[in-house]
């Protein structure tokens, strides 16, 4: 049986949790490789709301085995609180069903510090970061001062290296940023004792899906964030501090390329961002309210209002290279009915010549204007349709068209937040 990568193609939020949770059906193992609390993936199943920020999003399937590799920057606080709360709803987690590398690198209250002080330094420059310390835990990992999950379990060297990584952060904090610095030992303290809850949970992940191979056994990766987040090939600097694309999966699993089989890339129907940065197909109009309202797009990690914006080809021609994309989910079809006509974005024009592919220079992307294709709306809800013959004929060849442009096929399409509210068209495990 194959394993599948499922990664996010715009700039997150595209409905990865979903498409990930009804892909765990086929799978046996679910692993995590990069990103941390920033992410939301939202499961709707049995009509119960469920929001993954650290733990994968197989976990509601009990059977199955759910990993978060050393590429994920754990926060323990949020691990414990979200394994307590999906406890409570009756789903079962524990270390027989979950896993962390002894190789992630945590996030401590000085990075979660760091990150407000310094977007709050930037004012209007600001990324719009989701707050949660992300990017200062992955400069503490490059700067090899990281503190991993395997020293959670070794008190005295937690010590020394909370202790000595404070003086820096504290003198940052408090001479360069004018922020409030922290206290070494209540820090010390709550992070010995959430080491000895999370101890069990700790383990050697790349080992993991090695023995899960040769027992025969398929894994599924699900990224966090999305390819135009991506600390590499994203709008940079409005991206995030991690690897989403594909190739992340071998770095923050611990396996090589040619255990990862098909790659399937989640594109919304439509584009959204949150956070600061250029969004060339973004609509600022009465279309741009309407898709923000009728997808509810609200952050599911920080309830930011959604910008919103039409299907950009140019950024899925983008993330079909950047991934190597064997097949499309397309989600939040749905959203779609209504409007008409709709648009895609099939090329950018800059100064007046038409551009191929996005310029890495920020000032010429902001100089980017979209050049449209206009495709018949339909006027019919399809939150119903379980078979592309159940689609009418226009959303149908509004499908046909990205799958014509793009040469890629569409391996599943997605008409309601539900779990079944699904169109399988292939079986990506087949
Ligand atoms: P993720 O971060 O990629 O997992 O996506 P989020 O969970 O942050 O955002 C996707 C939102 O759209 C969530 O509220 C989902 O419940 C919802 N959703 C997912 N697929 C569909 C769909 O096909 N139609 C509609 N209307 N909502 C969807
Ligand atoms: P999921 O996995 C959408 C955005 C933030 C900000 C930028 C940097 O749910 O798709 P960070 O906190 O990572 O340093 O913020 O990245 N961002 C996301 N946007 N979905 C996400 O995750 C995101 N994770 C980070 O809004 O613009
Ligand atoms: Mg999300």
């Amino acid at each position: 049986m194959p394993n599948v990568v499922v990664v996010g193609t715009q700039w997150g939020d595209e409905g990865k949790g979903k498409v990930v949770d009804l892909l765990t059906a086929n799978a046996d193992v679910v692993v995590r490789y990069q990103g941390g609390n920033n992410a939301g993936h939202t499961l709707v199943v049995n009509g119960e709301q469920t929001i993954c920020h650290l733990i994968p999003s197989g976990i509601l399937h009990a059977e199955k085995t759910c990993l978060i590799g050393n590429g994920v920057v754990v926060d323990p606080e949020v691990l414990l609180e979200e394994m307590e709360t999906l406890r409570e709803r009756g789903v079962s987690v524990g270390p027989e069903n979950l896993g962390v590398s002894e190789k992630a690198h945590i996030i401590l209250p000085y990075h979660k510090a760091l990150d407000a002080a310094r977007e709050k330094a930037k004012g209007k420059q600001k990324i719009g970061t989701t707050g949660r310390g992300i990017g200062p835990a992955y400069e503490d990992k490059a700067g090899r001062t990281g503190i991993r999950a395997v020293d959670l379990l070794e008190p005295a060297i937690l010590g020394e290296k909370i202790r000595s990584n404070l003086e820096e952060k504290n003198f940052l904090l408090e001479a360069f940023l004018k922020a409030e610095p922290l206290d070494f030992q209540p820090m010390f303290d709550r992070y010995c004792a959430m080491g000895e809850v999370l101890r069990p949970y700790v383990t050697d992940v790349s080992l993991a899906i090695e023995r899960a191979g040769r027992e025969g056994r398929n894994v599924l990766f699900e990224g966090a964030q999305g390819t135009h987040l991506d600390i590499d090939h994203g709008t940079y600097p409005f991206v995030t501090s991690s690897n989403p694309i594909a190739g992340g999966a071998c770095a923050g699993a611990g396996v090589g390329p040619r255990r990862l089989h098909h790659v399937n890339g989640i594109v919304k129907a439509y584009t959204t961002r949150v956070g600061a940065g250029p969004f060339t197909t973004e609509l600022t109009d009465e279309i741009g309210d309407a898709i923000q309202s009728r997808g509810a797009e609200f952050g599911a990690t920080t309830g930011r209002r959604r910008r919103c914006g039409w299907l950009d080809l140019v950024m899925l021609q983008d993330s079909i290279r950047l991934n190597g994309l064997d097949s499309l989910s397309i989600t939040k079809l749905d959203v779609l009915t209504g409007l008409n006509p709709l648009k895609l974005c099939v090329g950018y024009e800059l100064d007046g010549q038409t551009v191929e592919s996005r310029p890495s220079s920020l000032d010429k992307l902001a100089r980017c204007t979209p050049v449209y294709e206009e495709a018949p709306g339909w006027e019919e809800e399809i939150s119903s349709a379980r078979t592309l013959d159940d689609l009418p004929p226009e959303t149908r060849a509004y499908l046909n068209r990205i799958e014509e442009i793009t040469g890629v096929p569409i391996a599943l399409v997605s008409v309601g937040a539900m779990r079944e509210e699904t169109i399988v068209v292939k079986d990506l495990f087949g």
